[in-house]
């Protein structure tokens, strides 16, 4: 073995630092575009880290009522809690203070963001398939997560906007069957808002969620080079080899480089796009509202959702139930998060495929897939547009209640529409696929033959990009069985097989 370098003999010694390293720096990891997405949300959290330590340097976890002598002049003499004052005195009268609030806000709507894009790579590619499901539930776990942390994040200064996203919590918690009201005296020790929850939540946003998405991250980066990383088909790519560059020098150089990048876009945003301006809204009072106040995005499809409900209510044996929050807000959402954790085992089920996969499908060759992926982001989507109804009717001189009766129907048919309409598009690629196999690329060359008849010149396509055309595995229905055995008995389970091949033999149409 080389010589090593002294420090790293030293650590050696003590922990077989060189063994672990030569097993793993040398391993190989593919290359894709669109494996960068993970990167930036690990980025992200890493730029939370490092801008949140420094926030917690000055912010003031308390809801003592303070009278404001800053330099923020608009708001001098007021009174507030000195929640709100620290932010105003970390944004006005620390050094950089404004910057760091700045990219510490920019970078929590990143992280959730590379989340979801992330998600929705893993999701269109089948990366969750055999053996990956766990990583998949840690990844929805980590999102979940990461969304509490933001809108916790954004209810810490107490400002005017944060106040009215806890004010609708409260409503959720209080529309809880039997147990709201106690719920909501808990959470916020007393009547809403009481004098707790700023150090309540502060050591929830500083400590719990970022130690829970520490220790899941290292558990979800760790499965990664254990399950090793998936890949894209391709010549020579194979469901037991990777191909690709060895993480030291190669990633090693492309992740550092790229962490910078991040950083960098994330201070540029920081320094010139303005964000959560809290001295803009005032403090907190609940007997105030601003008209227009919008959440960060992450939180819209909740908001939309409840703005899309009528006002029903029922009363059962003196108890209230109000569908019009239960539904939107405790029972739809929870269910829609579940559907999506639970969607690789639920696909499994159906087509039945129990193999591992380490090659991942083009979203065009698994159609069905693709299409329940599209009606997904639909409905989040119109959930989504809608939180935004009112600022779309002033804007578009429009009515907020045609708006909202949009999103209704939209809500139920766009997620039937997109499903069709994407699984017809995938089936049409398929066959541009098949086209260029068998007859090449059109090369723009028209020439006419002696008799005078035109045809276009088909330039034959690579070797390397036939293999990818040609390779792909496309799902197959499972038969159904028979209903009874050779004695005419009826065969146990008969319903539940007949329902999975007619699901799967729908997946695999
Ligand atoms: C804190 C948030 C997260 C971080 C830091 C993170 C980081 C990463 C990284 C760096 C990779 C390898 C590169 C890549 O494939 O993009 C990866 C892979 C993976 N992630 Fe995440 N991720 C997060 C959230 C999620 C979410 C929300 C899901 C899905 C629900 C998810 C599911 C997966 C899966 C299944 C893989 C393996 C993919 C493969 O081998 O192709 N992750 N993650």
């Amino acid at each position: 073995m080389a010589q090593l370098p002294a420090p790293v003999a030293w650590l050696d010694d003590r922990v077989g630092i060189a063994k672990l390293g030569r097993k793993n720096l040398r391993k190989v990891f593919p290359d894709h575009w669109s494996f960068m997405l993970g990167e930036i949300a690990l980025y992200s959290f890493v730029i939370l880290l490092l801008t949140g330590v420094f926030l917690t340097l000055w912010f003031k976890p308390s809801m003592a009522e303070v009278e404001y002598q800053g330099s923020y002049s608009l708001l001098k003499g007021l009174r507030m809690s000195e929640a709100y004052e620290s932010a105003l005195t970390i944004s006005f009268d620390i050094r950089g203070g404004l910057l760091m609030r700045q990219i510490h806000h920019w970078a929590a709507v990143l992280f959730v963001a590379a989340m979801s894009v992330h998600l929705l790579r893993i999701f269109f590619t089948g990366a969750f398939r055999k053996p990956r499901e766990l990583n998949w539930l840690i990844g929805i776990a980590m999102l979940f997560l990461g969304v509490v942390e933001g809108f916790i994040g954004y209810g810490l200064p107490d400002d005017l906007l944060s106040g009215t996203g806890l004010r609708i919590t409260e409503g959720l918690v209080l529309a809880s069957p039997v147990i709201g009201t106690w719920l909501s005296f808990f959470i916020f020790g007393g009547e809403f808002p009481g004098d707790d929850f700023v150090s309540r939540f502060f050591t929830v946003h500083v400590l719990l969620i970022p130690g829970l998405l520490l220790g899941l991250i290292t558990v979800h980066l760790m499965l990664v080079v254990y399950h090793k990383h998936t890949q894209f088909p391709g010549p020579g790519r194979t469901e037991k080899n990777v191909v690709g560059f060895p993480l030291l020098p190669v990633y090693a150089a492309k992740a550092g480089g790229f962490f910078f990048v991040v950083f960098g876009i994330t201070a540029l945003m920081g320094a010139l796009l303005q964000i959560n301006p809290v001295w803009l809204y005032g403090p907190y009072n609940p007997a105030e509202v601003t008209a227009g106040s919008q959440p960060d995005w992450y939180m819209g499809w909740l908001d939309g959702a409840v703005r899309l409900m009528p006002g029903f209510e029922t009363h059962v044996w003196g108890v209230t139930l109000s569908w019009n929050i239960l539904l939107p807000a405790l029972i739809v959402p929870p269910l829609f998060i579940v559907l999506v954790a639970l969607y690789p085992f639920i696909e499994q089920w159906i087509t039945g495929d129990k193999r591992e996969h380490h090659l991942l499908d083009r979203p065009r060759n698994n159609p069905t897939r693709t299409g329940i992926g599209a009606a997904m982001i639909t409905f989040y989507g119109v959930l989504w547009l809608n939180s935004g109804n009112d600022l779309i009717a002033t804007h578009f001189h429009s009515s907020i209640n045609t708006i909202t009766w949009v999103c209704r129907v939209l809500v139920v048919l766009g997620p039937v529409m997109a499903f069709w309409i994407t699984r017809r598009i995938a089936y049409s690629l398929q066959r541009a696929d098949e086209e260029r196999v068998l007859h090449g690329l059109e090369t723009g060359v028209v020439v006419r033959d002696p008799d005078g008849g035109y045809s276009e010149k088909h330039a034959p396509i690579s070797r390397s990009e036939a293999y990818v055309l040609t390779t792909a595995a496309k799902p197959r229905a499972i038969e159904a069985g028979s209903d009874a055995d050779s004695n005419g008995v009826p065969a146990p389970g008969r319903r539940r097989r007949r329902l999975r091949s007619a699901l799967s033999r729908f997946y695999a149409d």
